[in-house]
């Protein structure tokens, strides 16, 4: 739980790491009056923010930086190094970007160095897709039909045009998998669990993961070969009785009963997807941060999804 300095004073954040999705992370924290930005980190950042910027994380802290929460926007692969170096060397809360690790061995590693209530109590994980508004709204229009049962299919489905990028941009990419797997999984996570992996196929640019849930099958498809971003989910209920279609790039959903329109929810907002994803990241953190989908237990179980294998326990 982010340590309060006295009631209303805003957090102090240190932001580590000013690449692509830092610039969200910025955004949201400049635009939210609890969080006030301290500090930032990077050895080649991509933009500059309004807080003394430095090199390493160590340097920042040296420096007598001392923030309620640091932030993880580094590439996946530096995630665990940093975790362990803030919660070795201050008493910051971490968020880190998702995934927290690939595997969930990196997980056992940090639990066995700092215990498992140094994890719950600090470490807090950015699975932002399940914080969309479009799924949120799935997720409470499903709660409000218990008639409906458990979903008898999740489908999710990511597309990226990765297949021709820059060799700066492709650097901080892992595979199609690993970068929209987390996501689809905290989507899957908001509908369905009591995973068990069916198959598994993951190339760089290309998966296909099945699973069986409890009352049904997950099916997870990603994919860089693609002429625009486009991600999109459908959770079918019954025999197909009663279908939600959801449109994570547009954040719009429908129902669809018997193939009639039911219910829609549209977007009138001015934010980007990432914001929306973010500010609900950001007031979860802030309002309940036991809020499970920043929690250790769902990056343990994407890891090991991710690992091709059905979560342990
Ligand atoms: N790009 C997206 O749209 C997006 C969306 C959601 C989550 N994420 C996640 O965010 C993470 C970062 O992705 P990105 O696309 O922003 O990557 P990026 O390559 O654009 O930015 C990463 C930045 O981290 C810096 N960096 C590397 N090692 C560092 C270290 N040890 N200390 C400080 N800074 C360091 C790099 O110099 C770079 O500026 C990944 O784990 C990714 O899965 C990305």
């Amino acid at each position: 739980m982010p340590p309060s300095p006295a009631p209303d004073a805003p957090l102090d954040v240190l932001l580590v790491g000013l690449g692509t999705i830092a610039r969200t992370h910025a955004a949201v924290i400049t635009r939210l009056d609890r969080l006030r930005l301290v500090g930032a980190v990077d050895p080649a950042p991509g933009f500059a923010v309004e807080a003394p910027a430095h090199r390493t994380l160590h340097e920042a802290l040296d420096a007598g930086t001392d923030p309620d929460v640091v932030v993880l926007a580094t590439p996946t692969d530096t995630h665990v190094g940093l975790v362990d170096e803030v919660l070795r060397t201050c008493d910051a809360t971490v968020l880190c970007e998702k995934p927290l690790a690939a595997t969930v061995d990196e997980i056992d590693g940090l639990e066995l160095r700092h215990g498992a209530v140094v994890l719950t109590e600090r470490v807090r994980v950015a699975h932002h897709f399940a914080f969309s508004p479009e799924v949120e709204w799935a997720r409470r229009t499903a709660e409000q039909h218990p008639e409906w049962g458990p979903p008898t299919r999740v489908l999710c489905v990511s597309h990226d045009p990765y297949g021709h990028i820059e060799d700066d941009r492709a650097a901080s990419l892992v595979s199609s998998w690993v970068d929209s797997g987390p996501n689809q999984l905290s989507v899957a996570a908001a509908f369905a669990g009591g995973w068990e992996v069916v198959s598994h196929v993951a190339e760089t640019g290309r998966s296909v993961s099945v699973l069986d849930h409890a009352g049904g099958r997950t099916t997870l498809v990603t994919n860089w070969l693609a002429g625009d971003s486009s991600k999109q989910s459908e959770i079918e209920y019954g025999a197909g009785g009663v279908r939600i279609r959801i449109d994570h790039t547009s954040m719009t959903a429908l129902v669809l009963r018997d193939g009639e329109v039911a219910e829609q929810l549209t977007y009138a907002g001015a934010d980007s997807r990432k914001v929306e994803h973010y500010l609900g990241v950001y007031r979860a953190l802030l309002d309940d941060p036991d809020d499970h989908r920043l929690g250790v237990p769902l990056a343990r179980t994407i890891a090991s999804l991710l690992e091709g294998r059905a979560p342990i326990g």
